[in-house]
């Protein structure tokens, strides 16, 4: 086998700094890399290698996680490590990037790479073209894209034209991190692996399903970033929508890359278009405002001071199939939150009729529900009615949980180890295909669309800390207790307001 290197553009980056380097260290650590392996970091920041190696041992004692720093691995493994200067965007820099290769590897025409694009979304179309130009593209090439592949519809599509024209589709890794966890992927296990649930997976059980994906931090030093794409660019078109998709899709005939994709994205294709009514209605975009010491979200560093871009979004849609026919589900993210939390909460329709009363004299039962909590403390939580010991028959909705702690060693490492090795043994299982990132952008255009022709579409302020406009809350009007929140709710009225 030839010598393996990954090349990463955007090599000193926050992306590489905090995520790949740590991993590529995770993998080497364990020896799963291949023996005869180098990474070579590339950006426009001088460095020598000498430097970057330097540079990456600093990053490494920082980022990697505490139990598995050891110093003599990292500088092992920072031995590995090459870096070139140039600038991506230009033409110009690849013949020298093609030159440094051949020296990394010692081979005239190396083969075995793997190209990592972690710069700015504006260079993920022009870095492919350069590649091809000088021939970098070789048969035995992979390359990993970042999110967001896009920024709508029509930028996905073109994205996508030029990939098609580069690299063949099994060997473009388009990585979303969200499929890359473990409690992601256990959706499947819980789902196709235990039979009985599956009778009741379904419209005729199922009243309603709420997907949450909230962080309780703002944008950091993104802003520049963030502001040109909005919550749902950077969440809601990607790891919400991918989600939604592990939660309703059939099962695959066989759980392979094509009939694993296949079933994610009929799941997009069911997707019920977005009409005027949704898009007035059932679609609520916030964003956070100064509060309790916190920035608002216009304060922040690269941020327009007047900027209407989304920091929060809670919105309602249907899956039309026979599945899934009528029931709602509810979808929501949002920065500077209360907490960080991402959970799937699964809300059993209630039995024909309450014959018992709850503690406080409440009719009884409850619907059911099913939390799946993908972090933190990743679990699978049922919530069922049960006597309270004593006289009487009074109810009291309990918790049945498991915790992922309960199964031992889980390895629930940084995901991005797992979709690295995924990526370098060829497997694309757990990577989006082109047609399921088009399908996702053809349905939320409409949303883009909206915001862009319809300037008056409101945005509502939300106090830094909170869950969010106030007004999502109504989206979920006639749905028992309204969102599922993992802690108290704040709720001061007079710190809201529309923007
Ligand atoms: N950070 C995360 O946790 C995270 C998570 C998921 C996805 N992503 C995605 O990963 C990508 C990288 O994110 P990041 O947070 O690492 O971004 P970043 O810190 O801004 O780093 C971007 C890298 O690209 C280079 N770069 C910046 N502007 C450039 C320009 N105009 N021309 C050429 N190179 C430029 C920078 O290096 P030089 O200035 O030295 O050239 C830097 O190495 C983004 O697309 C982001 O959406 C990031």
């Amino acid at each position: 086998m030839n010598h393996f290197v990954m090349i990463i553009f955007g090599a000193s980056g926050d992306l590489t700094k905090r995520k790949l380097m740590p991993a590529l260290f995770t993998l080497f650590s364990n020896k799963r890399l291949p023996e005869d392996f180098s990474v070579l970091g590339t950006a426009r920041t001088k460095y020598s290698d000498a430097e970057f190696r330097d540079y990456a041992l600093k990053q490494l004692r920082i980022f990697v996680k505490p139990e598995e720093r050891n110093e003599e691995r990292f500088r092992a493994f920072c031995i590995r490590l090459h870096y070139i200067t140039l600038d991506p965007s230009r033409e110009e820099s690849y013949p020298r990037l093609r030159d440094k290769l051949e020296s990394v590897t010692g081979e005239t025409r190396p083969d075995n790479l793997l190209f990592y694009l972690a710069t700015p979304p504006a260079l993920y179309g022009v870095i492919p073209l350069h590649l091809k130009a000088v021939g970098l593209n070789t048969p035995g090439s992979r390359v990993i894209v970042e999110k967001p592949f896009g920024s709508d519809l029509a930028s996905a599509k073109a994205l996508g034209e030029t990939y098609k024209s580069v690299f063949d589709e099994q060997r473009i890794f388009r990585i979303d991190h969200f499929l890359g966890k473990e409690t992601a992927q256990n959706i499947l296990a819980f789902r196709f692996a235990n039979g009985i649930f599956e009778p009741v997976w379904n419209r005729n059980y199922i009243d309603y399903v709420e997907v949450t994906a909230v962080e309780n931090m703002g944008i950091e030093n993104r802003g520049g970033f963030y502001d040109a794409a909005g919550a749902l660019r950077d969440m809601v078109q990607n790891h919400l929508i991918q989600l939604v998709a592990l939660t309703a899709m059939e099962p695959p005939v066989l759980f392979d890359a094509d009939n694993f994709r296949n079933e994610i994205v009929k799941v997009y294709h069911s997707l019920k278009p977005l009409d005027e009514e949704d898009l007035h209605n059932h679609i609520i975009r916030g964003q956070y405002t100064a509060s309790g010491g916190e920035k608002g979200y216009r304060e922040e560093k690269g941020v327009r001071p007047d900027s209407r871009t989304e920091t929060f979004i809670a919105m309602k849609l249907f899956i039309n199939n026979w599945r899934w026919s009528g029931v709602p589900f509810y979808i929501r993210t949002g920065k500077q939150m209360p907490t960080k939390v991402t959970e799937i909460v699964i809300h059993f329709k209630e039995t024909p009729y309450r014959m018992f009363r709850g503690e406080s004299g409440e009719s009884y039962p409850r619907g059911n529900q099913l939390i799946i909590r993908i972090q933190p403390d990743e679990g699978i939580v049922l919530k069922i009615g049960m006597k309270v010991p004593g006289t009487g028959f009074k109810l009291k909705q309990m918790s049945m949980d498991f915790s992922y702690s309960q199964l031992g060693n889980l390895d629930i490492r940084d995901s991005y180890v797992r979709l690295i090795e995924d990526c370098i043994q060829g497997d694309p299982t757990l990577f989006t295909r082109n047609d399921a990132i088009e399908a996702s952008w053809r349905f939320f255009d409409p949303v883009l669309n909206f915001w862009k022709t319809c300037p008056e579409a409101p945005l509502y302020g939300y106090p830094a800390g909170t869950w969010g406009p106030k007004e999502s809350d109504i989206l979920m009007k006639g749905r028992g207790a309204g969102w599922t929140n993992p802690c108290k709710n704040l709720t001061n009225n007079d710190l809201y307001c529309e923007l």
